[in-house]
């Protein structure tokens, strides 16, 4: 039997989608607060024996993240067998070592959390960079889940003559497998955090055909920082301004009119974060992690 959908939090409207991709249903429930903040959660679907999948976009996670144990708690005691976190975006995964003497490595504690309670997590393009896979932070069965083919297909329709770059050697990875399947050139910067607004990126290393369009790839936009300072390194050296395309579009504050005003063409995401600039739609993604005949391995 296909696993129940409980979209506990789904702003990007992904689980009709999935119910009918899966061929299952959604479990009725009731999410709300008490008058005094706590959280109050009713499970209206008998749940007893079944596989659960428990959806949840995850950026700003702070206030999700007691409602989410609460939830995993009370689809155990109700019975629930294998309980999975579909999470599209899985935060907390940055802040991975001490950059400062005395700072929490809130990457572990969040870890700890999600495999104190779940089965199994997936997610799409978690940031592992110092760890190298899922499996070295969780202890539940992880499955990662690779947006690249899709960012991949979006500049292959929509982009003449894409020249790609990563704006530090995290994005490597995405840019290197992107530029792969299209057959497209790329360079990667390098970048130098200094504070949460505050960053260098290097200039670009090779001169690149003025007839191309650049194309800048990361995992993550959050600030835009690093979108915008590696757009105005492209204009400044020259060339033409250069479309934005992130898998993860979290876009805090004002981040969004920043990289416009620092003259991005377009900016695109994927809707792992729901934001006005998801043009790349992962529901398909999902369905094929979740289906259990072409289930992507677990690690
Ligand atoms: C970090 O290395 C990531 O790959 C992104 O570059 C980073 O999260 C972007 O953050 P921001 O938009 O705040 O500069």
């Amino acid at each position: 039997m296909p696993p129940l959908i409980l979209p506990l939090y789904d702003p990007a409207g992904l689980a009709p989608a999935l119910a009918n991709g899966l061929a299952t249903t959604c479990i009725a429930h009731e999410l709300r607060s008490f008058p005094d903040g706590e959280t109050y959660l009713r499970i209206n679907t008998d749940v007893s024996g079944r596989d659960v999948t428990l959806l949840a976009a995850l950026d700003r996670p702070d206030a999700k993240i007691t409602p989410l144990l609460i939830a995993a708690d009370a689809l155990r005691n109700l019975g629930v067998k294998h309980l999975t976190l579909l999470a599209p975006y899985l935060p907390y995964m940055r802040q991975d070592k001490q950059f400062s003497t005395g700072e929490a490595i809130t990457s572990r504690t969040f870890a700890s959390l999600i495999s104190s309670r779940f089965d199994k997590l997936i997610t799409i393009d978690p940031h592992l960079h110092r760890y190298k896979a899922l499996s070295d932070l969780y202890t539940c069965t992880t499955c990662k889940l690779d947006a690249a083919p899709l960012l991949a297909k979006w500049v292959g329709e929509h982009v003449e003559k894409p020249f790609l770059i990563g704006p530090d050697s995290e994005s490597q990875q995405w840019v290197s497998a992107i530029a792969e399947e299209i057959s497209a050139p790329f360079d990667v910067l390098a970048k130098t955090r200094h504070g949460d607004y505050d960053v260098t990126i290097s200039d670009l290393k090779q001169p690149i055909d003025k007839g191309t369009s650049i194309i800048l790839i990361d995992d993550t936009i959050s600030t835009a920082t690093t979108m915008c300072e590696a757009v105005s390194n492209i204009i400044d050296a020259g060339y033409e301004a250069p479309i934005c395309c992130a898998v993860h579009g979290i876009f805090s504050d004002t981040a969004y009119d920043k990289l416009l005003d620092a003259g991005a063409t377009a900016i695109v995401s994927t809707n792992t974060v729901p934001h006005i600039s998801n043009q790349i739609d992962i529901s398909k993604l999902l369905i094929s992690a979740l289906a259990p005949k072409n289930r992507a391995p677990d690690t």
